[in-house]
């Protein structure tokens, strides 16, 4: 019994180490010291965008388009957005068409700056909210979907490097997301549980307001698609190495753990 685990241990390790030698189609390789990096390197990350839309399942990533998330919880306290809600089986389409439009890597840090713009995102769901929006008192349960349009997101990703299996990859450690977009259409039904007039003329209001509602769902809306990227950008980059995507990658341990502040 502990024979065969052993060398069923072993069959994987090998197939793992093999497997990090051999780089996927979707993966364009760029050099760090080649003055052109920033325009090879924005091509190589519209790459990763086409293959990250159906999923790459060889490497565990789930589609990004449609991308499905079960449950996302608002809860927000004080100021013009008073809210306590939850989005329940959330379908987001539209990332499939994300247009890279700037990719740059610290040479230092490798730190990552991903400028990126989406022109129609749309997502549905089923919402459970309880609060205030724009000193309007909502209540209500039922299915809803959002359009924000020409979104911008500008994206810093932190990274660390380190060693496995005698390979360098990228630790992603945190995503930052600055976003901004050209418009907002929304619709929540059952609002007050489905009392008609109210629930149309809230719909029309917000609507009507779309800048400042979507500025009061900003930081909740910026935490979420964080999240969201961070858990992405971690299985992407634990499963390919470094020197795939950065052929002259520089990795010296005791510098980077020696760092000062
Ligand atoms: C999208 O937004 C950017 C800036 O945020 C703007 O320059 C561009 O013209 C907009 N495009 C469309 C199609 O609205
Ligand atoms: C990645 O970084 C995080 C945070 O610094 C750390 O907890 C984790 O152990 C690192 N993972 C690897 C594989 O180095």
């Amino acid at each position: 019994m502990q024979l065969h685990v052993l060398i069923v241990s072993i069959v994987i390790c090998r197939t793992v180490a093999e497997f990090y030698k051999t780089k996927p189609d979707f993966v364009k390789t760029c050099t760090r010291s080649d003055p052109s990096f920033d325009d090879c390197s924005r091509e190589a990350v519209q790459n990763l965008f086409i293959a990250l839309g159906p999923g790459i399942p060889s490497i565990g990533m789930r589609p990004l388009d449609p991308l499905m998330i079960p449950k996302i919880r608002i809860l927000q306290g004080d100021g013009p957005v008073n809210v306590n809600a939850a989005l329940d089986d959330v379908t987001v389409t539209g990332f499939g068409e994300t247009e890279v439009l700037v990719s740059q890597v610290d040479s230092k840090s490798y730190d990552f700056y991903t400028k990126v713009r989406v022109p129609k995102i749309r997502i549905e769901g089923t919402y459970d909210l309880k609060g205030k929006i724009l000193v309007i008192p909502l209540v209500g349960r039922g299915d809803c979907w959002f359009e924000p349009s020409n979104m911008t997101i500008d994206i810093v990703s932190d990274v660390k490097l380190y060693e496995k299996e005698g390979f360098v990859f990228f630790n992603v450690t945190a995503a930052h997301v600055k976003y901004n977009i050209g418009g907002l259409k929304l619709r929540m039904n059952n609002l007050f549980d489905g009392i008609e007039s109210l629930e149309e003329s809230t719909n029309a209001y917000l609507n009507a307001n779309w800048r400042p509602v979507a500025e009061s769902l900003r930081p909740i809306l910026s935490k979420t698609i964080e999240d969201i990227l961070l858990g992405f950008l971690q299985q992407l980059f634990h499963n390919l190495p470094a020197n795939f995507m950065i052929s002259d990658v520089k990795y010296i341990q005791s510098k980077k753990t020696e760092k000062k502040l």
